[in-house]
């Protein structure tokens, strides 16, 4: 499983290996540790197209996408290889990576509600 760390400014170190520790002035950021609104994050994962094209949206209710709240980046976590897909204000919460793998892990950030994750 992935791991995320955030700075004081808003910059994110993230690993797909297991046991790497936060760089200085990095804290850990935990998914699914905020009390918010489940439908509006956490994302909704479809497989299209025989599972070549994996479509993404956050969440199964539509997530806002003004400029003081809005997903920030949604990332692809599959086969050891991490795809960050970054947003912004106006966007539709949503895009789509290509597929080929059979199970893996999408990830959602809210600038104002943290980090959101779904196994598929
Ligand atoms: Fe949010």
């Amino acid at each position: 499983m992935a791991v995320f760390f955030k700075d004081a400014n808003g910059n994110f170190f993230t690993s797909v290996k297991a046991g790497v520790g936060a760089p200085e002035g990095f804290e850990p950021v935990e998914a699914n540790s905020v009390d918010a609104a489940r439908e509006k994050h956490v994302p909704a994962v479809d497989l299209e197209r025989d599972g070549h094209i994996i479509h993404v949206q956050v969440g199964e209710v539509a997530h806002p996408m003004e400029p003081e709240h809005y997903i920030e980046w949604i990332a692809l976590e599959a086969d050891g290889r991490l795809e960050v897909h970054a947003l912004k204000p106006g966007q539709t919460p949503a895009t789509f990576f290509a597929g080929g793998v059979k199970s893996g892990r999408v990830y959602a950030y809210c600038n104002l509600h943290g980090l959101w994750v779904k196994e598929f």
